[in-house]
Order: C-alpha cells, then structure tokens, then sequence
C-alpha cells in the first residue's frame, strides 16, 4: 500500500527523517509531498526544501519526493493513494492535526489519516525551532541531517553577504 507524507519541511528534520524511515518499513511506498501551507511564510523555497528532503531520503528505496499545489485530498486520489501520514508529537500538536484530519475527511471520505507518534528523542523538535537556533549560530547537529546544515550555512552566509551590499 502507497502512504501519503505530506508537510512544508521548511527544512525537514531529524523528526521527519525518523517518521519517513519507520512509514517506509510499514508501507510498500512513501510519497514526502511538500506541500503549500498559506498560514506559514517559508524561510527556504521550495526547489531548497525538495533538494534537502530528496537527500534526507536517498538511502530509502521505497520513498520518493514529490511536490504539489492544491488540496492535499485531491493529490491523494490522484497518486491512486488512500492513506496520509502524519507525525504527532505533543497534545499541543493534538488539536489542528484533528482539524485537518477531520477537514480532509469531509473533502474525500476515501482518504484516511493515519497518525505516528513521534521518537522520544525528536519529541521536542520542530522546524521552526531549528531555524532559530540556525539564526542564532546553534549548532544543528543531529536535530537536521547533514545536507540541511550545510544548506543553512549557506543561505546564513548568503544573507550576511546581502545586508552587506546593501
Ligand atoms: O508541515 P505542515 O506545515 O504542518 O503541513 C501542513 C500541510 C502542508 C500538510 C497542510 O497545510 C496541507 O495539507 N496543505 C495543502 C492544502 C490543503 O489541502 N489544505 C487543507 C488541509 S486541512
């Protein structure tokens, strides 16, 4: 069976990587859909976040990386799909993931969201927490893999080089 991982991986972490790896022993195929949500205003564009996540999966032969730009229920149905991932980690992530959840039931009764509990040891981490510990020169090791850190330093420097040639 095909399972549906979708988000806006703005970078993907070390959290994802782990809900990816353990959907991928379960389900035949995972499709990482990046995805396009208009209440969050994206640090990395989406050509970055699709590099960093294809590398984040390259060891996975059974995932595959994809992007789209409408309602995620109508992405599901036409990857012949039924089912979406998604990671739960604390109560607080509890209330708009049943939203959502509830919201694409109502869209398309044929698509079924399943929840994963985060690991213990990612419990804690989010995207945006990992951008402001970039923004402050944290080390990000082991909270995101390799090719996001580099990526960071990357746009870091590119951003100093901007502020400066301004
Ligand atoms: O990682 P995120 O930002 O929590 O992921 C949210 C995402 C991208 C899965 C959600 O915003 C989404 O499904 N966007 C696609 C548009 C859509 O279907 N919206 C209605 C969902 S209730």
């Amino acid at each position: 069976m095909k399972a549906i991982y979708p988000g806006s991986f703005d970078p993907v972490t070390s959290g994802h990587v782990d809900i990816i790896q353990r959907a991928a022993k379960v389900f035949d195929e995972v499709v990482v859909a990046l995805a396009v949500n208009l209440e969050k205003n994206p640090f990395f564009t989406i050509d970055e976040r699709l590099a960093m996540l294809r590398d984040a999966c390259s060891h996975l032969d059974n995932v595959r990386v994809d992007f789209f730009g409408g309602l995620l229920v109508d992405y599901v149905e036409n990857q012949g799909a039924k089912v979406v991932i998604k990671g739960l980690r604390a109560v607080s992530d509890f209330e708009f993931e049943l939203q959502m959840a509830l919201t694409n039931k109502r869209l398309k009764d044929s698509v079924e969201t399943l929840f994963m509990m985060t690991s213990a040891e990612y419990s804690f981490l989010s995207s945006s927490l990992v951008k402001e510990l970039a923004a402050f020169g944290a080390s990000l090791a082991g909270l995101v893999p390799k090719a996001v850190e580099d990526r960071f330093q990357a746009k870091m420097q590119q951003r100093r080089q901007e502020a400066i040639d301004l």
